[in-house]
């Protein structure tokens, strides 16, 4: 699915599985190719076809919207709509949390559960959907600083969790970063256990004072960055559909503990992060989906200078077996690129739904990134949030 709408309340569904969406009522549209997302609402000329229609076109993806021009057009129209209301929306930022327990890890949800798009490997599977919706409720009933609930993964589960895992782990020690490999050792992954949340939990807290945070689906950048602020990583739970399991369209539990985990275990990775989350507390929309694209670059898939080599460290490469021998020997002939992380540069467009990643921010070290990213926020940052305690730490721009 190249769109998404979510939000919808006040709705009522059609015989045909649609959701009706009277004209007024606000709409958020996920565009999950550059995982942006926009404020939408269906104006009085809409007429419930049309609506149906913006629907199909939503979950249609882009190989569809090319070959439809009237489809295109139709899209157009409501995507004028979503950046005039994008732009009413920069002048509400929300109340900046306090504490942890001011961040939702179920309200704003952009894909979850059952809910899942056209082309995921799991849209026909009914039993996966279940499963899924089952996981995502146990995420949303879980409170911070409470056990994080475990989950009775099955044998195919597990399969696949350790075919990703024996996978991956003969990369490492060619294509991961140092900090990575020495992290990795502090959690005797195995393939045939899937860790659950709170044990890694609890092995973060030990070292770098960090904690994870159940989650139901992907989160809005806001809450989730939010999250990084606290020290909390916001993690799914559910596991990739069987089918592919070198592949998913979104993060799951193989994705969060192989590509994230490990990295949160080292202080200086885990200080970079801490600032993005600083600077995203209070900050304007604009704002956030910088933070958002400076996050994508570096804790999805950023790389870093070791001697002459360049090794990853980014979440999005440690957890693809694809992504990570793309960045090192290319793809059909083709070398991505690597550029120097500036973040006060414009950032290109986030994508995975467009084959491997065709630029690479090359970091010369952490210590080096977090203070290029620290030089950024402080030039956004709320001056409420100087003043903030985070757990005892006081913020340290
Ligand atoms: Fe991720």
């Amino acid at each position: 699915m190249a769109m998404e709408l979510s939000c919808l309340s006040h709705t009522t569904t059609s015989a045909n599985g649609y959701r009706i969406v009277p004209p007024g009522v606000p709409l958020r549209v996920h565009n999950r190719l550059s995982n942006t997302v926009c404020l939408a609402e269906v104006s009085k000329r809409h007429t419930k076809s049309e609506i149906f229609h913006a629907k199909e076109i939503c979950s249609s993806g882009r190989t569809k919207l090319k070959h439809s021009s009237q489809s295109r057009k139709r899209f157009n129209k409501i995507h004028a709509i979503s950046a005039e209301k994008e732009k009413q929306a920069d002048t509400s930022v929300p109340p900046i949390p306090k504490s942890i327990h001011d961040i939702s890890n179920g309200d704003h949800i952009l894909g979850f559960g059952a809910d899942l798009s056209e082309d995921h490997p799991g849209y026909y599977d009914n039993e996966y959907k279940k499963r899924r919706s089952y996981i995502a409720d146990l995420a949303k009933i879980h409170k911070p600083g409470e056990p994080i609930p475990c989950v009775d993964y099955s044998a195919e589960e597990i399969r696949v969790w350790g075919l990703v895992l024996d996978t991956l782990v003969d990369l490492y020690p060619t294509h991961a970063c140092k900090e990575y490999i020495d992290s990795y050792k502090l959690f005797n992954f195995k393939p045939n256990h899937i860790p659950q949340l709170q044990e890694l939990s609890e092995v973060l807290e030990q070292t770098t004072g960090w904690h994870i945070r159940p989650v139901a689906g992907l989160l809005h950048p806001r809450d989730f960055l939010n999250g990084l602020a606290f020290r909390t990583f916001h993690s799914t739970q559910y596991v990739r559909h069987g089918s592919n399991p070198m592949y998913t369209p979104e993060p799951d539990i193989c994705h969060e503990v192989l590509g994230h985990v490990p990295m949160l275990a080292d202080p200086e990775f885990a200080d970079l992060a801490w600032v993005i989350g600083q600077a995203s507390l209070g900050a304007s929309e604009k704002d956030i989906w910088h933070l958002t694209k400076l996050y994508w670059y570096t804790v999805e898939f950023g790389t870093v200078k070791e001697g002459s080599e360049i090794r990853a460290f980014g979440a999005g490469l440690l957890s693809s077996i694809g992504e990570l021998k793309h960045m090192r020997e290319g793809t059909d002939g083709v070398m991505p690129e690597f550029v120097e992380l500036d973040p006060f540069k414009k950032m290109p467009k986030m994508s995975y739904k467009d084959g491997y990643q065709k630029k690479y921010f090359l970091c010369e070290s952490f210590a080096d990134a977090a203070a290029k990213l620290r030089s950024y926020s402080r030039s956004i940052l709320k001056p409420e949030v100087m003043s903030m305690n985070f757990g005892g730490t006081p913020i340290q721009l």
